[in-house]
């Protein structure tokens, strides 16, 4: 049969990344975190010295920008023009001003652009792919076979948030994780489902439960 595209959206701490990764890893596919290319060009344009207010030169240095993420679900390497970020991209410094890079519609083309292409070269290359973010069910891939939401209630996502950064003060962390999510709904819609866009509401499915609600929409297609 036909390689698949399989895309998931979702808020912070929805659990998305992690489901992704397992339903790509059970069913030997790439897969790649559109996040972390977002993450990667923050992480290189502090480093550069870019003021992420300059929305043309944001925009400017960030297509000048060689990504190379690693499509291996077991994986979580990242490289930006040569240099391996992996280490930097979830600091609580680039999660708090990360949204200011991503709500860049300039540099939402550019990466909207790579993230295709990357998406394109493993359907082409015979393999399934599993791609995750806030708008590859909309924007990046509305033509892949399987699109969910994957979401859960603010309370469950926050917990999720907070054990993954322990020693983080709880009220910080969710003022953080709200206000991002509230920056990112301006320019992408990963609440409210498109058309032919599955919701797979989390709240009270273990991560077991929660591949497996993935996998379900994967098997009418293998
Ligand atoms: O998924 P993650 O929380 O790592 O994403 C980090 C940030 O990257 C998001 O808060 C958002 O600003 C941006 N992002 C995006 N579009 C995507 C994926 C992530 O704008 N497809």
């Amino acid at each position: 049969s036909q390689p698949l595209a399989i895309v998931l959206d979702g808020p912070a701490g929805s659990g998305k990344s992690t489901v992704a990764k397992e339903v790509a890893d059970f069913l030997g596919a790439q897969y790649l975190d559109t996040g972390a290319m977002y993450r990667a060009a923050t992480v290189r344009l502090l480093e550069l010295g870019v003021e992420l207010s300059d929305q043309p030169l944001v925009a400017q240095q960030v297509a000048e920008m060689v990504f190379s993420p690693s499509t291996n679900p077991l994986s979580e390497q990242i490289l930006v023009d040569g240099t391996d970020v992996s280490g930097q991209i979830r600091l609580p410094e680039i999660s708090e001003v990360v949204s200011k890079v991503a709500t860049n519609l300039s540099v939402r083309a550019t990466l909207v652009e790579k993230q295709r292409a990357i998406i394109d070269q493993a359907v082409a290359s015979g393999f399934p792919v599993v791609a995750e973010g806030r708008d590859l069910t909309t924007v990046v891939a509305p033509h892949a076979q399987v699109r969910a939401i994957i979401t859960a209630s603010e309370e469950v996502r926050l917990a999720r948030r907070g054990k993954q950064i322990p020693g983080q003060d709880a009220a910080k962390l969710a003022d953080q994780v709200l206000r991002r999510d509230r920056d990112d709904a301006t320019v992408s819609n990963f609440t409210s489902p498109a058309d032919g866009v599955v919701v797979v509401d989390t709240t009270d499915l273990t991560l077991e439960e929660s591949v497996e609600s993935v996998l379900a929409l994967v098997a009418n297609w293998v």
